[in-house]
């Protein structure tokens, strides 16, 4: 059984582009079959995985409005056990687009529920606002995970997302529910960070991830390479993290309790024979991914 994760959170910088291209890249790497979809006109996702999202024939935005089928666009191994459904700029158009669609908010589940079962799990990086890419995102999940940016205005909007949330449950996705919220850029330096976790469990009923990602310039460069953090520094402080919080939604999808430190103790290990082998390959897969864009121009 696949599980289908969408990544939401209305606000933008919080995180939720970061999450989407490491959690997926550390499942992979565990072994898990993980299929990425960016409905994200900003194309982050996408060119974090070192993908020319400008050259392009194909992508979800033709997937939406019905121009190509779900083959023609996605890009397969992308990085091993993964692959992703891209998205660039055009996208923007289809709030427009798609007005005169028939079922609109279904389309994307429409073509995700012919290819989920051939995936562990299905990450979906939502754009920043609560539009129709939104909620196609919302009645294509299994569950929504919210990331949180440990700042003073954290709370901000929260309420007006769990209650979407709840109306595109009630209203067009009765088992949807809430996978929960994670917390990013957390900095241990500061009083604020810790102040904003405390405050943010207080309020919230919903569950809250044990793992927390810290704020890591590793993670921020890491796009800039094209590569997830796992391959592009593979014993960075956000590279555990996500490789945590990785094995957080196994633990959860397989109904196991998460204990974080036997897990941070397998994870120094996996980060040490991880980053040996990636020595190796990290050029091989970078040029695998050049290769692949030049023969789609
Ligand atoms: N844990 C982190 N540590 C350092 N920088 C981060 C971290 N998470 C995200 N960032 C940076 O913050 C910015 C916003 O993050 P992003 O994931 O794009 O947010 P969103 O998708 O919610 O808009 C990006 O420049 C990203 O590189
Ligand atoms: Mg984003």
């Amino acid at each position: 059984m696949s599980r289908v994760i969408a990544i939401a959170n209305q606000k933008g910088g919080v995180g939720k582009t970061t999450t989407s291209i490491n959690l997926s890249a550390c499942l992979a790497e565990k072994g898990k079959k993980v299929l990425v979809v960016d409905i994200d006109p900003q194309g982050n996702t996408t060119s974090g995985f070192g993908v020319d999202k400008n050259n392009l024939e194909n992508t979800i935005y033709e997937l939406f409005l019905g121009e190509c089928d779900i083959n023609d666009c996605m890009i397969k191994d992308v990085i091993e056990n993964l692959s992703l459904l891209p998205a660039n700029v055009n996208l923007s158009g289809a709030e427009i687009d798609l007005l005169s669609v028939d079922k609109r908010e279904y389309i994307l589940k429409k073509y995700i529920d012919k290819v989920r079962d051939e995936y562990d799990f299905v990450i979906i990086d939502c754009p920043p606002s609560l539009n129709i890419l939104t909620v196609n995102a919302m009645t294509t999940a299994d569950t929504v995970l919210v990331t949180i940016q440990c700042e003073y205005y954290a709370l901000e909007g929260l309420s007006q997302l769990i209650h979407t949330i709840n109306l595109a449950k009630s209203r067009l996705n009765p088992s949807l529910e809430m996978e929960g919220v994670v917390f990013t850029m957390y900095d241990a330096r500061t009083n604020l960070s810790l102040e904003v976790v405390e405050n943010v469990k207080q309020s919230l009923s919903q569950s809250v991830y044990k793992t927390i990602i810290p704020r890591n310039i590793r993670l921020a460069e890491a796009p800039s390479h094209g590569m997830p953090i796992n391959l592009y520094d593979s014993k960075s402080a956000g590279a555990e993290s996500y490789r945590l919080l990785a094995q957080e939604v196994i633990c959860n999808d397989e109904g196991i309790e998460f204990d974080i430190n036997s897990f941070k103790d397998s994870n120094e290990k996996t980060g040490s024979k991880e980053n040996d082998k990636n020595k190796n390959t990290k050029k091989g897969r970078v040029s695998k991914i050049k290769k692949r864009i030049n023969k789609e121009k």
